[in-house]
Protein backbone atom coordinates (compact mmCIF):
# COMPACT_ATOMS: atom_id res chain seq x y z
CA UNK A 1 0.00 0.00 0.00
CA UNK A 2 1.12 3.84 -0.99
CA UNK A 3 0.00 5.69 1.83
CA UNK A 4 -2.15 8.25 0.68
CA UNK A 5 -0.80 11.20 1.80
CA UNK A 6 2.36 10.88 -0.83
CA UNK A 7 -0.26 11.58 -3.90
CA UNK A 8 -1.89 14.16 -2.03
CA UNK A 9 1.66 15.63 -1.40
CA UNK A 10 2.25 15.66 -5.05
CA UNK A 11 -1.31 17.15 -5.88
CA UNK A 12 -1.33 19.56 -3.19
CA UNK A 13 2.07 20.37 -1.79
CA UNK A 14 4.42 19.98 -4.54
CA UNK A 15 2.96 22.80 -6.86
CA UNK A 16 2.52 25.16 -3.99
CA UNK A 17 6.54 24.28 -3.07
CA UNK A 18 7.31 24.84 -6.44
CA UNK A 19 5.47 27.74 -7.26
CA UNK A 20 6.99 29.51 -4.25
CA UNK A 21 10.18 28.39 -5.36
CA UNK A 22 10.05 29.78 -8.70
CA UNK A 23 8.71 33.00 -7.49
CA UNK A 24 11.64 33.58 -4.65
CA UNK A 25 9.43 33.28 -1.90
CA UNK A 26 11.11 29.89 -0.75
CA UNK A 27 14.54 28.53 -0.94
CA UNK A 28 15.21 25.74 -3.30
CA UNK A 29 16.22 23.49 0.18
CA UNK A 30 12.85 23.70 1.41
CA UNK A 31 11.39 21.17 -1.66
CA UNK A 32 14.15 18.74 -0.17
CA UNK A 33 13.69 19.08 3.51
CA UNK A 34 9.94 19.08 3.03
CA UNK A 35 10.17 15.29 0.76
CA UNK A 36 13.04 14.57 3.18
CA UNK A 37 10.37 14.82 6.37
CA UNK A 38 6.95 14.44 4.64
CA UNK A 39 7.06 12.39 1.46
CA UNK A 40 10.00 9.93 1.43
CA UNK A 41 10.60 8.32 4.93
CA UNK A 42 6.76 6.80 4.28
CA UNK A 43 7.92 5.38 0.73
CA UNK A 44 7.08 1.31 1.19
CA UNK A 45 9.80 -1.25 0.17
CA UNK A 46 9.38 -1.84 -3.07
CA UNK A 47 8.48 -5.38 -3.50
CA UNK A 48 5.60 -5.13 -1.28
CA UNK A 49 3.91 -2.85 -4.07
CA UNK A 50 1.80 -4.54 -6.22
CA UNK A 51 3.21 -3.36 -10.30
CA UNK A 52 -0.39 -1.08 -10.23
CA UNK A 53 0.88 0.63 -6.92
CA UNK A 54 4.57 1.23 -8.45
CA UNK A 55 3.48 2.88 -11.61
CA UNK A 56 1.50 5.32 -9.18
CA UNK A 57 4.11 5.92 -7.20
CA UNK A 58 6.58 5.98 -10.21
CA UNK A 59 4.08 9.39 -11.86
CA UNK A 60 4.25 10.57 -7.96
CA UNK A 61 7.95 10.70 -7.42
CA UNK A 62 8.87 11.36 -11.21
CA UNK A 63 7.30 15.01 -10.62
CA UNK A 64 9.33 15.01 -7.13
CA UNK A 65 11.92 13.74 -8.83
CA UNK A 66 11.71 16.88 -11.82
CA UNK A 67 11.48 19.36 -8.99
CA UNK A 68 14.64 18.73 -7.24
CA UNK A 69 15.95 18.14 -10.62
CA UNK A 70 15.08 21.42 -12.13
CA UNK A 71 15.42 23.62 -8.63
CA UNK A 72 18.68 22.22 -8.02
CA UNK A 73 20.25 23.00 -11.25
CA UNK A 74 19.03 26.40 -11.45
CA UNK A 75 20.06 27.75 -8.13
CA UNK A 76 23.76 25.84 -8.55
CA UNK A 77 26.57 27.33 -10.30
CA UNK A 78 27.51 24.17 -12.30
CA UNK A 79 25.09 22.00 -11.40
CA UNK A 80 23.97 21.69 -14.80
CA UNK A 81 26.98 19.73 -15.49
CA UNK A 82 26.21 17.39 -12.63
CA UNK A 83 22.52 17.01 -12.56
CA UNK A 84 23.07 13.83 -10.77
CA UNK A 85 23.98 15.77 -7.24
CA UNK A 86 20.82 17.17 -7.07
CA UNK A 87 19.72 13.99 -5.21
CA UNK A 88 22.76 13.44 -3.34
CA UNK A 89 21.22 13.46 0.45
CA UNK A 90 17.82 12.62 -0.59
CA UNK A 91 17.07 8.67 0.41
CA UNK A 92 13.46 6.78 0.39
CA UNK A 93 11.95 4.51 2.52
CA UNK A 94 12.71 3.09 6.32
CA UNK A 95 16.05 1.60 4.87
CA UNK A 96 17.21 4.61 3.31
CA UNK A 97 17.82 4.06 -0.63
CA UNK A 98 19.31 6.83 -2.36
CA UNK A 99 16.57 8.44 -4.34
CA UNK A 100 17.78 7.57 -7.69
CA UNK A 101 17.99 3.83 -7.00
CA UNK A 102 14.96 3.71 -5.22
CA UNK A 103 13.17 4.91 -8.32
CA UNK A 104 15.06 2.78 -10.38
CA UNK A 105 13.92 -0.15 -8.58
CA UNK A 106 10.36 1.15 -8.46
CA UNK A 107 10.08 1.67 -12.16
CA UNK A 108 11.47 -2.31 -13.01
CA UNK A 109 9.29 -3.42 -10.34
CA UNK A 110 6.10 -1.89 -12.67
CA UNK A 111 6.64 -5.01 -15.22
CA UNK A 112 6.63 -2.08 -18.06
CA UNK A 113 9.97 -1.82 -18.55
CA UNK A 114 9.87 1.92 -17.74
CA UNK A 115 12.73 4.39 -17.80
CA UNK A 116 15.09 4.58 -14.30
CA UNK A 117 13.41 8.51 -14.38
CA UNK A 118 9.82 10.64 -15.11
CA UNK A 119 8.70 9.87 -18.90
CA UNK A 120 5.83 10.48 -21.60
CA UNK A 121 4.47 7.63 -20.55
CA UNK A 122 4.13 8.39 -17.00
CA UNK A 123 3.57 12.30 -17.37
CA UNK A 124 1.17 11.70 -20.19
CA UNK A 125 -0.39 8.52 -20.07
CA UNK A 126 -0.17 7.08 -17.21
CA UNK A 127 -0.72 10.81 -15.06
CA UNK A 128 -3.84 11.58 -17.16
CA UNK A 129 -7.57 9.45 -16.91
CA UNK A 130 -8.79 6.98 -19.23
CA UNK A 131 -9.31 8.05 -22.99
CA UNK A 132 -11.94 6.92 -24.57
CA UNK A 133 -12.32 7.63 -28.42
CA UNK A 134 -15.80 6.49 -29.77
CA UNK A 135 -17.55 6.95 -33.10
CA UNK A 136 -21.10 7.46 -32.15
CA UNK A 137 -21.34 4.74 -29.65
CA UNK A 138 -19.03 2.60 -30.85
CA UNK A 139 -15.65 2.41 -28.66
CA UNK A 140 -12.76 2.54 -31.10
CA UNK A 141 -10.19 2.71 -28.63
CA UNK A 142 -9.58 3.12 -24.80
CA UNK A 143 -6.09 4.33 -23.18
CA UNK A 144 -6.46 3.86 -19.41
CA UNK A 145 -4.42 5.52 -16.33
CA UNK A 146 -3.30 4.28 -13.89
CA UNK A 147 -5.45 6.65 -10.98
CA UNK A 148 -9.41 6.82 -10.15
CA UNK A 149 -9.72 10.00 -8.74
CA UNK A 150 -9.82 11.77 -12.08
CA UNK A 151 -6.94 14.40 -11.22
CA UNK A 152 -4.13 15.48 -14.06
CA UNK A 153 -0.71 15.82 -11.54
CA UNK A 154 1.56 18.64 -12.65
CA UNK A 155 4.36 20.70 -11.44
CA UNK A 156 3.00 23.96 -10.97
CA UNK A 157 -1.15 22.80 -10.23
CA UNK A 158 -1.68 25.67 -13.13
CA UNK A 159 -5.00 24.88 -15.66
CA UNK A 160 -2.45 25.13 -18.65
CA UNK A 161 -0.04 22.34 -17.04
CA UNK A 162 -3.04 19.86 -17.11
CA UNK A 163 -4.71 21.04 -20.45
CA UNK A 164 -1.38 20.62 -21.98
CA UNK A 165 -0.85 17.09 -20.60
CA UNK A 166 -4.74 16.04 -21.60
CA UNK A 167 -4.09 17.07 -25.32
CA UNK A 168 -1.06 15.25 -25.53
CA UNK A 169 -3.07 12.12 -23.95
CA UNK A 170 -6.39 12.79 -26.51
CA UNK A 171 -3.82 13.03 -29.21
CA UNK A 172 -2.12 9.74 -28.17
CA UNK A 173 -5.62 7.77 -27.84
CA UNK A 174 -6.65 9.10 -31.14
CA UNK A 175 -3.31 8.01 -32.82
CA UNK A 176 -3.67 4.53 -31.00
CA UNK A 177 -7.54 3.68 -32.66
CA UNK A 178 -4.97 4.31 -36.16
CA UNK A 179 -2.37 2.49 -35.31
CA UNK A 180 -5.56 0.10 -34.23
CA UNK A 181 -6.91 -0.08 -37.73
CA UNK A 182 -3.72 0.22 -39.54
CA UNK A 183 -1.79 -2.84 -37.62
CA UNK A 184 -3.79 -5.63 -38.62
CA UNK A 185 -3.16 -4.82 -42.26
CA UNK A 186 0.49 -5.83 -41.77
CA UNK A 187 -0.43 -9.21 -41.53
CA UNK A 188 0.81 -11.42 -44.58
CA UNK A 189 -2.01 -12.11 -46.21
CA UNK A 190 -4.05 -9.06 -45.60
CA UNK A 191 -5.62 -7.10 -48.28
CA UNK A 192 -5.22 -3.73 -48.76
CA UNK A 193 -7.55 -3.20 -51.38
CA UNK A 194 -10.24 -4.70 -50.41
CA UNK A 195 -13.86 -3.67 -49.02
CA UNK A 196 -13.28 -3.54 -45.46
CA UNK A 197 -9.50 -2.51 -45.52
CA UNK A 198 -11.00 0.42 -47.76
CA UNK A 199 -13.36 1.72 -44.69
CA UNK A 200 -10.61 0.83 -41.75
CA UNK A 201 -8.22 3.45 -44.04
CA UNK A 202 -10.64 5.96 -44.38
CA UNK A 203 -11.68 5.92 -40.89
CA UNK A 204 -8.69 6.26 -40.27
CA UNK A 205 -8.29 8.93 -42.34
CA UNK A 206 -11.30 10.64 -40.40
CA UNK A 207 -9.54 9.97 -37.02
CA UNK A 208 -6.22 11.80 -37.95
CA UNK A 209 -8.45 14.87 -39.07
CA UNK A 210 -9.89 14.41 -35.56
CA UNK A 211 -6.39 14.70 -34.57
CA UNK A 212 -5.73 17.47 -36.89
CA UNK A 213 -8.45 19.56 -35.00
CA UNK A 214 -7.99 19.04 -31.47
CA UNK A 215 -4.67 20.13 -32.35
CA UNK A 216 -5.65 22.94 -34.77
CA UNK A 217 -8.29 24.15 -31.60
CA UNK A 218 -5.57 24.41 -29.28
CA UNK A 219 -3.56 26.36 -30.84
CA UNK A 220 -6.83 29.16 -31.59
CA UNK A 221 -7.89 29.19 -27.63
CA UNK A 222 -6.99 32.36 -26.03
CA UNK A 223 -4.16 31.94 -23.49
CA UNK A 224 -5.53 31.45 -20.55
CA UNK A 225 -8.15 28.72 -21.96
CA UNK A 226 -5.05 26.68 -23.40
CA UNK A 227 -1.25 27.49 -21.93
CA UNK A 228 0.31 30.87 -22.34
CA UNK A 229 3.50 30.13 -24.63
CA UNK A 230 5.59 31.66 -21.37
CA UNK A 231 4.96 28.95 -19.36
CA UNK A 232 5.36 26.81 -21.68
CA UNK A 233 9.10 27.93 -21.99
CA UNK A 234 9.75 29.24 -18.83
CA UNK A 235 7.95 27.19 -16.21
CA UNK A 236 6.45 23.91 -18.41
CA UNK A 237 9.50 22.91 -20.51
CA UNK A 238 12.21 23.53 -18.01
CA UNK A 239 10.97 20.37 -15.24
CA UNK A 240 12.39 18.41 -18.13
CA UNK A 241 16.17 19.16 -16.68
CA UNK A 242 18.50 15.93 -17.08
CA UNK A 243 18.35 13.84 -13.77
CA UNK A 244 21.84 12.32 -15.20
CA UNK A 245 23.97 13.71 -18.00
CA UNK A 246 23.12 11.16 -20.55
CA UNK A 247 19.26 10.67 -19.90
CA UNK A 248 16.97 11.22 -22.22
CA UNK A 249 14.33 13.95 -20.52
CA UNK A 250 10.40 14.06 -21.54
CA UNK A 251 9.27 14.42 -24.87
CA UNK A 252 6.24 14.40 -27.29
CA UNK A 253 8.62 12.80 -29.23
CA UNK A 254 8.45 9.55 -26.92
CA UNK A 255 5.07 9.60 -28.22
CA UNK A 256 5.00 5.80 -29.54
CA UNK A 257 1.61 5.84 -31.19
CA UNK A 258 3.36 8.77 -33.42
CA UNK A 259 6.44 6.16 -33.75
CA UNK A 260 4.60 3.59 -34.89
CA UNK A 261 2.59 5.12 -37.49
CA UNK A 262 5.61 6.55 -38.95
CA UNK A 263 6.79 3.23 -39.61
CA UNK A 264 3.41 1.96 -40.75
CA UNK A 265 3.14 4.38 -43.14
CA UNK A 266 6.85 5.33 -43.89
CA UNK A 267 9.56 8.38 -43.83
CA UNK A 268 11.65 8.81 -45.97
CA UNK A 269 13.98 11.22 -43.83
CA UNK A 270 17.58 9.19 -43.60
CA UNK A 271 18.41 7.26 -40.66
CA UNK A 272 14.82 7.79 -38.94
CA UNK A 273 15.14 4.57 -37.06
CA UNK A 274 18.39 4.81 -35.62
CA UNK A 275 17.22 8.10 -34.42
CA UNK A 276 13.94 6.47 -33.17
CA UNK A 277 16.16 3.66 -31.41
CA UNK A 278 18.11 5.90 -29.56
CA UNK A 279 14.71 6.74 -27.81
CA UNK A 280 14.25 3.15 -26.68
CA UNK A 281 15.45 3.54 -23.25
CA UNK A 282 12.66 6.13 -22.29
CA UNK A 283 10.29 3.84 -23.67
CA UNK A 284 7.95 0.55 -22.55
CA UNK A 285 9.18 -2.59 -23.21
CA UNK A 286 6.58 -3.39 -25.28
CA UNK A 287 6.50 -0.29 -26.54
CA UNK A 288 10.47 -0.97 -28.21
CA UNK A 289 8.97 -4.42 -29.02
CA UNK A 290 6.19 -3.01 -31.57
CA UNK A 291 8.21 -0.73 -32.91
CA UNK A 292 11.55 -2.90 -33.75
CA UNK A 293 8.95 -5.55 -35.10
CA UNK A 294 7.44 -2.62 -37.30
CA UNK A 295 10.81 -1.34 -38.44
CA UNK A 296 12.08 -4.60 -39.89
CA UNK A 297 8.63 -4.78 -41.94
CA UNK A 298 7.58 -3.27 -45.04
CA UNK A 299 5.54 -0.16 -44.70
CA UNK A 300 1.70 -0.34 -46.06
CA UNK A 301 2.39 1.99 -49.28
CA UNK A 302 5.50 -0.28 -49.78
CA UNK A 303 2.84 -3.31 -49.10
CA UNK A 304 0.26 -1.62 -51.43
CA UNK A 305 1.94 -0.80 -54.41
CA UNK A 306 3.80 -4.07 -54.32
CA UNK A 307 0.36 -5.91 -54.21
CA UNK A 308 -0.41 -3.71 -57.52
CA UNK A 309 2.68 -4.02 -59.28
CA UNK A 310 4.48 -1.14 -58.72
CA UNK A 311 6.74 0.26 -56.16
CA UNK A 312 7.32 4.44 -55.43
CA UNK A 313 9.45 4.71 -57.82
CA UNK A 314 7.71 4.01 -60.90
CA UNK A 315 4.77 5.90 -59.92
CA UNK A 316 6.35 8.93 -59.99
CA UNK A 317 7.47 7.75 -63.06
CA UNK A 318 4.21 7.80 -64.25
CA UNK A 319 3.00 10.50 -66.58
CA UNK A 320 -0.62 11.68 -65.71
CA UNK A 321 -2.69 9.19 -68.39
CA UNK A 322 -0.62 6.15 -66.67
CA UNK A 323 -1.78 7.46 -62.77
CA UNK A 324 -5.05 7.94 -64.52
CA UNK A 325 -5.98 4.73 -65.36
CA UNK A 326 -4.36 2.93 -62.29
CA UNK A 327 -6.19 4.77 -59.75
CA UNK A 328 -9.36 4.48 -62.27
CA UNK A 329 -8.53 0.25 -61.68
CA UNK A 330 -7.55 0.40 -57.99
CA UNK A 331 -9.61 3.19 -56.55
CA UNK A 332 -8.51 2.12 -53.28
CA UNK A 333 -5.71 4.32 -54.07
CA UNK A 334 -7.67 7.26 -53.38
CA UNK A 335 -8.34 6.15 -50.00
CA UNK A 336 -4.94 5.63 -49.02
CA UNK A 337 -3.38 8.63 -50.44
CA UNK A 338 -6.24 10.50 -48.58
CA UNK A 339 -4.90 8.72 -45.76
CA UNK A 340 -1.34 9.67 -45.95
CA UNK A 341 -1.70 13.55 -46.73
CA UNK A 342 -4.45 13.40 -43.47
CA UNK A 343 -0.86 11.93 -42.04
CA UNK A 344 0.80 14.78 -42.98
CA UNK A 345 -1.86 17.44 -42.56
CA UNK A 346 -1.73 16.39 -39.03
CA UNK A 347 2.03 16.41 -38.77
CA UNK A 348 1.23 20.40 -39.83
CA UNK A 349 -0.82 20.90 -37.52
CA UNK A 350 1.65 20.57 -34.53
CA UNK A 351 4.33 21.80 -36.32
CA UNK A 352 1.98 25.05 -35.95
CA UNK A 353 2.14 24.57 -31.98
CA UNK A 354 5.72 23.65 -31.94
CA UNK A 355 5.98 27.27 -33.70
CA UNK A 356 3.25 29.19 -31.74
CA UNK A 357 4.08 27.95 -28.16
CA UNK A 358 7.83 27.81 -28.97
CA UNK A 359 10.13 28.30 -31.68
CA UNK A 360 7.95 31.93 -32.63
CA UNK A 361 8.70 33.36 -29.05
CA UNK A 362 11.82 32.15 -28.45
CA UNK A 363 13.29 33.74 -31.78
CA UNK A 364 11.55 36.93 -31.00
CA UNK A 365 13.34 36.76 -27.52
CA UNK A 366 16.41 36.43 -29.87
CA UNK A 367 15.21 39.45 -31.73
CA UNK A 368 15.11 41.71 -28.59
CA UNK A 369 18.71 40.40 -27.18
CA UNK A 370 16.79 38.72 -24.60
CA UNK A 371 18.98 35.17 -24.79
CA UNK A 372 17.96 32.11 -23.99
CA UNK A 373 16.64 29.80 -20.45
CA UNK A 374 20.31 28.35 -19.52
CA UNK A 375 18.24 25.11 -17.99
CA UNK A 376 16.51 23.83 -21.28
CA UNK A 377 16.90 25.83 -24.03
CA UNK A 378 13.76 26.86 -26.11
CA UNK A 379 15.52 26.87 -29.23
CA UNK A 380 15.18 23.27 -29.24
CA UNK A 381 12.84 20.52 -28.25
CA UNK A 382 13.89 18.22 -25.12
CA UNK A 383 15.05 15.77 -27.23
CA UNK A 384 16.89 18.30 -29.66
CA UNK A 385 14.77 18.80 -31.91
CA UNK A 386 15.08 22.00 -34.17
CA UNK A 387 12.22 23.63 -36.03
CA UNK A 388 13.93 22.92 -39.05
CA UNK A 389 14.13 19.49 -38.13
CA UNK A 390 10.23 19.51 -37.18
CA UNK A 391 10.02 21.29 -40.46
CA UNK A 392 11.79 18.32 -42.49
CA UNK A 393 9.95 15.22 -41.14
CA UNK A 394 6.20 17.64 -41.85
CA UNK A 395 7.58 17.97 -45.21
CA UNK A 396 8.65 14.21 -45.59
CA UNK A 397 5.31 13.53 -44.51
CA UNK A 398 3.92 15.33 -47.07
CA UNK A 399 6.12 13.71 -49.93
CA UNK A 400 4.73 10.55 -48.86
CA UNK A 401 4.36 7.50 -51.19
CA UNK A 402 1.93 7.66 -53.22
CA UNK A 403 2.28 11.46 -53.29
CA UNK A 404 2.67 11.24 -56.90
CA UNK A 405 -0.83 10.90 -57.42
CA UNK A 406 -1.13 14.42 -56.36
CA UNK A 407 -2.84 15.49 -60.01
CA UNK A 408 -4.92 13.03 -60.28
CA UNK A 409 -6.81 13.42 -57.29
CA UNK A 410 -9.11 15.91 -56.41
CA UNK A 411 -8.05 18.58 -53.93
CA UNK A 412 -11.22 20.06 -53.72
CA UNK A 413 -13.13 20.37 -50.38
CA UNK A 414 -10.45 20.08 -47.89
CA UNK A 415 -9.49 23.41 -47.30
CA UNK A 416 -11.21 23.52 -43.98
CA UNK A 417 -11.47 19.83 -42.84
CA UNK A 418 -12.05 16.72 -44.53
CA UNK A 419 -13.15 15.51 -47.92
CA UNK A 420 -16.71 14.95 -47.31
CA UNK A 421 -16.43 11.87 -49.40
CA UNK A 422 -14.20 10.13 -46.88
CA UNK A 423 -16.96 10.41 -44.33
CA UNK A 424 -19.42 8.64 -46.71
CA UNK A 425 -20.16 5.02 -45.63
CA UNK A 426 -21.26 4.16 -41.88
CA UNK A 427 -19.13 6.31 -40.27
CA UNK A 428 -20.70 9.38 -42.16
CA UNK A 429 -23.28 10.94 -39.52
CA UNK A 430 -21.69 10.00 -36.81
CA UNK A 431 -18.94 12.31 -35.17
CA UNK A 432 -15.54 11.18 -33.49
CA UNK A 433 -15.84 12.08 -29.56
CA UNK A 434 -12.78 11.88 -27.45
CA UNK A 435 -13.47 11.62 -23.61
CA UNK A 436 -12.18 11.71 -20.47
CA UNK A 437 -14.13 8.83 -18.92
CA UNK A 438 -16.12 8.13 -15.68
C1 LIG B 1 0.89 22.81 -27.37
C2 LIG B 1 1.09 21.59 -27.80
C3 LIG B 1 2.41 21.06 -28.28
C4 LIG B 1 3.63 21.67 -28.39
C5 LIG B 1 4.00 23.10 -28.07
C6 LIG B 1 4.54 20.66 -28.88
C7 LIG B 1 5.89 20.90 -29.11
C8 LIG B 1 6.78 19.95 -29.55
C9 LIG B 1 8.19 20.14 -29.68
C10 LIG B 1 8.95 21.41 -29.32
C11 LIG B 1 8.73 19.00 -30.15
C12 LIG B 1 10.22 18.66 -30.33
C13 LIG B 1 10.52 17.71 -29.19
C14 LIG B 1 11.92 17.25 -28.93
O1 LIG B 1 12.92 17.77 -29.41
O2 LIG B 1 12.01 16.28 -28.16
C15 LIG B 1 7.65 18.08 -30.34
C16 LIG B 1 7.79 16.82 -30.86
C17 LIG B 1 6.75 15.95 -31.00
N1 LIG B 1 5.48 16.09 -30.48
FE1 LIG B 1 4.67 17.78 -29.77
N2 LIG B 1 3.88 19.50 -29.07
C18 LIG B 1 2.58 19.69 -28.70
C19 LIG B 1 1.57 18.76 -28.71
C20 LIG B 1 1.71 17.47 -29.15
C21 LIG B 1 0.65 16.50 -29.24
C22 LIG B 1 -0.82 16.76 -28.87
C23 LIG B 1 1.20 15.37 -29.72
C24 LIG B 1 0.57 14.02 -30.04
C25 LIG B 1 -0.36 13.47 -29.42
C26 LIG B 1 2.60 15.61 -29.94
C27 LIG B 1 3.48 14.68 -30.45
C28 LIG B 1 4.77 14.97 -30.81
C29 LIG B 1 5.61 14.08 -31.58
C30 LIG B 1 5.21 12.73 -32.13
C31 LIG B 1 6.84 14.71 -31.72
C32 LIG B 1 8.06 14.20 -32.50
C33 LIG B 1 8.19 15.01 -33.77
C34 LIG B 1 7.33 14.50 -34.91
O3 LIG B 1 7.14 13.27 -35.03
O4 LIG B 1 6.85 15.32 -35.73
N3 LIG B 1 2.88 16.89 -29.57
N4 LIG B 1 6.47 18.68 -29.96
Amino acid sequence: MIPERIGDWVLRELPRLNQAILQDHAPPELLITELDEHVLPDVPEVTRLTPLEAQRLVVNLGFAGASVARHYQEHTPGGIRHPEHAFEGLYAGAERIPFRAYFAALAEHTGTGHYDRDSFASLVRWNVGTIRVRLGDEVLAELPGVFEDGRIRSYTGSGGEERFFLLVKQGEAVELAVNELLCPLTRGNASLICADARHGVRLATVLLDTLRRLMVEFAALPPGQAMPAEHFMDVFRQFAAHWTLDDIPPSGALDPEALKRDFLLGLAVENYDQQARRLFPALLAAERAELATLMDQPTLPERLLAALGTDEHELRLCDEGDLRRLVAHHPALVDWYRLLTMHARAAGAHLLLAKKFLFKPQRLRDEAGLGDRELVSNRAGTTGMTETFLERLTRARQNHALAALRPVISSENWENGIDPQVRSGREAARPVVVELAG
